[in-house]
This record gives C-alpha cells, structure tokens and sequence, in this order.
C-alpha cells in the first residue's frame, strides 16, 4: 500500500526528484533537477519549501554540484565548491536548516585535505543523502516527545505546513500530531489556510486528510475567535529558526497565533530539530526575514485580487518572542524556559 504521506524529494540516483508543492493539492508532478541551479530555482520558487526540506535540497543541489566540477586541481575544486555553497545558501534567507546542511558539506572539504577529487563527490553525496535520512529519523523522535504534550482528545490548532512536505518525511509539527494521533485518534486538528501562499489550505489539509487524521480547515483570521470560544486546546507549529534565546522566526503570522494562545492561556508549542537553532543569534532580532514578491499578496492562483498599482508587502515569516512559548519540542526532548539554558544542553547532548 502506497504511504499516505508524500515525502518531497528524493535522490533517484541521477538527479533531485522534487515533488512540485506549487501544484498541490491538484497535481502529484515530479520535477527532475539534474544541476544544482535548477535545485535553487525549486527552492526559490517554493516549490520546494518547509526549512528542513529546503536544507536536504541545498544539501543534494551540492552533490548535484561537486559531481560536475570539471578540474583535476583540489585547489580549483574546493573554490568552485566553495562559490557554490554560498549560492545555495542564499536562496532563502529565513530557515536555519539550509545553512546548516551547506556547512556540513562544505567541512567535508575541509577537512579532507588530502582526499582525491573523486572521493570528496563521493563524500559529498554520501553526507547529503545522510541528511536527508536524519531528518526523518529526527522526526519520528521528535513525534515520540512531542505527544505526551498533547491532552487527551486535544482540539489542535496549527499554522503553515510542517508536515512530511516541509521535511525529508514524517514532519516536525504535524510529526508530533501524527505521533499523537496513533496514541489517541481522538485527537483532532484545525489548520489555519496561512495567507498569502496558502500551505495550510493547501499542504497540510491534503496531508492530514490523506492520512485520515480528522482536520478542519479555517482563515487565518479565525484563530482568536475559536481560542475565545474553548476550541483549541494546544497550538503547534514548526520553526525556520530559533535564536539561542528561544525567539522563534516562522510562517508570517505565527506570532499573531502565539500571542493569541497567550492572552487565552491556550500552550503554544514549537516542533522543531536542533538543525534549526541559530546558536549565533541571542535574540531574534538578528534573524534575517525573507520578502517575497508583491505579486503573491496581490494576487491568488495567477489573478489579480487587489487594485492595479497598489503598494503590498509580502514579509514571508515573523518572530514569536520566547515569552510566548511553552515548550520547544526537539530530538532530545522537550526544551522549557529558561531556553538560553536548555537550548544549549540540548545542542550539547
Ligand atoms: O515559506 P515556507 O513554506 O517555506 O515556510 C514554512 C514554514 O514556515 C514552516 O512552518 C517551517 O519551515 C517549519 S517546516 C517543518
């Protein structure tokens, strides 16, 4: 039986199979990367998206890469990677994870002086397949720690797309939901639609309902309301990055929802693997916040929804301060206030 849950990308021996997100729910169509700018272009045009799943594209978009380095000079290899590295590293600002997987690889480089240019593309491939094998690994822990946060029969809200989608698999937010769900299938979940871009209409919705996991779906804007009537019981969501604080950058609109879920004393919980902790940054001030283009809130599904000529900002995610936060959900546990203490015993365990 074919699995429920779509996993986005995959390294079919050849090239970067990426499962286009933009088509979704609609199209199950498959884009085939055989050179890293196409890797790049999917990312930038989300139809690769999800911080973690963007880390394992920029980390297969560089095996793609160092495989078709033509030199027989480590010297000349190790520049032309190293150009490489930053121009995958700049194809989305906001999420940890793709800088994170872009210095692993570059290290092997590093690291391995003396290595032939042969072994460092076997290397390179070897250590980017294994991050995208980790990262479903890290999510069914993730899921196992995450549940025992989720009461009984637990009304559910959640934002944006954390799912399989946004990972190699499984999911970091709704990871922890399905995790949950298998313990207790009472558990049920609204999915905000997460204007502009829609993932949660889109993705997360297609994702739950595939798996049979019971979800309603509701505008943004209906958040508040439902918190004020008792209708959620806990909120969680991913994470593009978080800072050594605690601060936590995700999908624009995420902050409204924890503040929300604070004045109505709802918990607000974090999913998220330790590849998306910012240790350099103390606070999230520093974290950078992608634009995106006007177009994507002036428009929907390719036609204009806004007048002609007005001005539109598309900030793509927003920064919820630690103090909103119950609880940061990792690999290695359930990280709680104060998190400038627990985020570094957790990067340290
Ligand atoms: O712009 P996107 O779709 O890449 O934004 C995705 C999010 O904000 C997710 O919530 C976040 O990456 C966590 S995904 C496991």
């Amino acid at each position: 039986m074919p699995d429920q849950w779509l996993p986005p990308i995959k390294w079919d021996g050849d090239a970067v199979a990426i499962l286009d997100q933009r088509v979704l729910p609609h199209r199950e169509k498959f884009l085939y990367c055989s050179t890293p700018e196409q890797v790049i272009n999917a990312i930038k045009t989300m139809a690769i998206r999800g911080a973690p799943a963007v880390g394992v594209a920029g980390a297969l978009a560089l095996a793609l890469g160092a495989r078709s380095i033509r030199t027989e000079d480590p010297k000349d290899f190790r520049r032309k990677f190293s150009r490489l590295c930053t121009k995958v590293k700049n194809a989305r600002p906001t999420g940890a994870n793709l800088g994170w997987a872009v210095e692993r690889l570059y290290s092997i480089v590093v690291e391995n002086p003396g290595a032939k240019i042969a072994q460092l593309q076997k290397f390179i491939l070897a250590e980017a397949n294994a991050i995208l094998k980790e990262d479903v690994a890290v999510n069914l822990q993730m899921g196992k720690w995450g549940r025992e946060v989720v009461p009984k029969g637990a009304r559910i809200l959640t934002y944006c797309n954390a799912g399989a989608l946004a990972t190699a698999d499984y999911g970091t937010a709704v990871g922890v939901i399905r995790a949950a769900f298998e313990a207790d299938p009472t558990i049920s979940v609204y999915s905000c639609e997460t204007r502009p871009f829609l993932q949660g209409a889109r993705l997360t919705v297609f994702e739950l309902m595939r798996a049979g996991i019971p979800v309603t779906l509701i505008t943004d804007n209906a958040a508040g309301s439902l918190m004020s009537r008792g209708m959620i019981d806990v909120v969680i969501v991913g994470a593009d990055r978080i800072a050594a604080n605690g601060d936590t950058a995700n999908k624009i609109g995420t902050y409204m929802v924890a503040v929300l879920a604070w004045t109505h004393s709802i918990p607000f919980y974090i999913a998220a693997p330790r590849s998306t902790i910012d240790q350099g940054l103390q606070d999230g001030t520093g974290i950078p916040i992608e634009q995106r283009d006007p177009s994507e809130v002036t428009h929907l599904n390719g036609k204009r929804i806004a007048p002609q000529g007005v001005s539109a900002l598309n900030p793509a995610f927003d920064v919820t301060p630690n103090k909103y936060i119950s609880g940061i959900i990792t690999e290695v546990g359930v990280l709680r206030k104060p998190f400038a203490k627990t985020i570094r015993g957790a990067l340290q365990a």
